[in-house]
């Protein structure tokens, strides 16, 4: 078996996030992982469940030894309550902003997107359902956000009545905020929870559920020796007389310490036997790429490999069948993992969850001093008792049959580049023209297909690191890679078979795919029903970097579902 690439010690305090800051030394596994808590509705809506959920700043116990944190939290918790909702069921959310009027975080009104919508008093906030198909006006777009607006005479703004039609395959969505300008801030501060989609095949399939199915939110985060919660400041030179701040923004954030649903460092029991995880990579950037290892606590040393992850699941729904991920397990920024780890063989022992400190960073990495490694994740402790464990994977979950590549409309390609902001400060933008015009954040709309259209989008990274590339709305299929030295954007068609094929956990439907620098990373998404998948709206959505900093930093662009042309290749 791999060793870790890094022999992890309890006690030696992990890189710190900046060079000028590291968060208090606190003493590893010792809180169990809490579960999140299931929201109740508080009524029904047109015979449909209906939630409010509050926006809340409150304090919370992130570790034992350490002060209480102030948060953001759904409900007045973070993460948020879990959303339990049935395909075929809407649902509908109030959202309401009960935040203070100052932000919790440095908010850097230099960067573009902030100051294209900083002209109002209150924290803005919006929240969006990532994976979810829903109509446009629910969505969640980034310049929907409202504030409390404490100048207007009441507050006509505070909240936002959203509708979800759960149309869609059993999948594991979440949701989180998605404000102009500053979603790095108010999902950093706490502002993000799971919205588990289910259905009565999911449920006969017989995987592992009730107290065997669990979340696991894994964030990066760092603190301060009070307790709150350290977000480096981009600007800090108030000698400087020019109007302009140093062009100094944080381009990238890595926390140095691990947080599962809310716990600093913490551990999990589980019984020897089969358990469901819904992995969400709610991390600013970090990538994470896991692995379970047997674990001697008293050393502080890994031992041979532990259970291996069975994919059943990723951001889209259920896998056509199960894949064993023998190696690591590469969840990017954004992303969701559902996986069953069969524990029956460990009785007694102690795993560590751990995190190979390598990103997926393939080519040069120009921010490379921002990538703090984070090796280790969560302990998970298996009793030694006997059990029975009726649960099972089933070889196969569902249907996934691929798009065909033969029936595409229009390829689009998509180029990554590095521009300058303003001030001089590094941007990584979007689309065909964004060299030429940098701050087209949302005009004009270049990538507007038609509904019940199959189109090909083709990222060419050229710049330096990785990005999470996500559409809201659809799910995608994943083509696979190629050289950009051997992209050809002119070249009518793409040979599918020349390419570097996907991950193993890039199987089925994506919302979130990494494009590597140097490479073209190419998807596939139908603009429609497809076999029982749901992208058919039609209306304004985003598409962006799933890395926060990146996003609020301009790496974000609109597109446009239009009404059906009438001409669509595919019948
Ligand atoms: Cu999870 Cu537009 O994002
Ligand atoms: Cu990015």
């Amino acid at each position: 078996t791999e060793p870790p690439s890094q022999s992890p010690t309890p006690d030696t305090p992990s890189q710190p996030s900046s060079p000028d800051h590291s968060s208090p030394g606190l003493e590893k596994w010792v809180a169990e992982v809490p579960h999140p808590s299931v929201l109740d509705p508080v009524g029904t809506k047109n015979g449909n469940p209906y939630y409010e959920v509050e926006m809340r700043e409150v304090e919370q116990q992130i570790h034992p030894d350490l002060p209480p944190t102030t948060v953001w939290g759904y409900d007045g918790q973070y993460p948020g309550p879990t959303i339990e909702a049935q395909q075929g069921e809407p649902v509908s959310v109030r959202w309401e902003n009960k935040l203070p009027d100052e932000h919790l975080l440095p908010v850097d009104e230099t960067i573009h997107s902030s100051k294209v919508a900083y002209d109002t008093t209150g924290v803005r906030v919006v929240t969006h359902l990532h994976g979810g198909n829903v109509e446009h006006t629910s969505d969640g777009k980034p310049k929907a956000w409202f504030t409390r607006d404490f100048e207007q005479t009441g507050p006509k703004f505070e909240k936002k009545d959203y509708y979800y039609v759960n149309d869609q395959s059993p999948a594991t969505l979440w949701y989180h905020d998605h404000s102009l300008g500053i979603t790095r801030l108010n999902v950093y501060a706490g502002l993000a929870g799971l919205y588990l989609l289910r259905n009565d095949h999911e449920e006969s399939l017989g995987l592992p559920s009730g107290e065997y199915e669990i979340p696991l939110v894994l964030q990066d985060r760092s603190f301060n020796d009070d307790g709150s919660l350290f977000y480096p400041t981009g600007d800090s030179d108030t000698d400087n007389d020019s109007e302009k701040p140093d062009p100094s923004i944080v381009p990238q954030f890595f926390g140095d310490t691990s947080v599962v649903n809310g716990k600093a460092w913490p551990r999990l029991s589980v019984d020897p036997r089969k358990y469901r995880f819904r992995i969400l990579n709610g991390s600013n950037c970090r990538f994470y790429n896991l692995k379970l290892f047997e674990y001697d606590e008293s050393t502080g040393t890994t031992r041979t490999g532990g259970p291996p992850f069975t994919l059943v699941g990723n951001d889209g729904g259920l896998l056509a069948s199960p894949i064993t991920i023998e190696d690591r397990l590469e969840i990017g920024t954004g992303k969701r993992a559902d996986v069953v780890v069969d524990f029956s063989d460990y009785s007694g022992q102690t795993l560590l969850l751990h995190n190979n400190a390598v990103a997926p960073y393939r080519g040069p990495d120009i921010n490379s001093g921002d990538q703090q490694p984070l090796p280790e994740v969560m302990l998970v402790d298996v009793a030694s008792v006997d059990v029975d464990d009726p649960n099972q994977v089933p070889s196969t979950l569902t249907d996934v049959p691929d798009i065909p590549v033969n029936s595409v409309d229009e390829e689009r390609y998509l180029p990554m580049t590095m521009s300058s902001d303003d001030y001089g400060r590094p941007l990584h933008l979007l689309g065909s023209d964004a060299e030429s015009s940098p701050h087209k954040l949302y005009d004009p709309v270049t990538e507007t297909p038609n509904l019940n259209d199959t189109e090909i989008w083709s990222f060419a990274n050229l710049t330096g690191v990785s990005h999470p590339m996500h559409l809201h709305l659809v799910h995608f299929q994943v083509l696979g890679r190629q050289p950009y030295s051997e992209y050809d954007p002119e070249s009518e068609t793409i040979d599918v078979e020349s390419l570097e094929a996907p991950a193993p956990e890039e199987a089925g439907w994506n919302d979130i795919v990494t494009a590597n620098p140097g490479e073209v990373t190419h998807v596939i998404v139908h603009f429609g029903e497809f076999e029982g998948l749901f992208n058919d709206q039609i209306g304004w959505y985003m598409w962006h970097c799933h890395m926060l900093e990146h996003e609020d930093h301009d790496m974000m662009r609109p597109f446009r579902v239009l009404p059906d042309s009438g001409e669509n290749t595919r019948e």
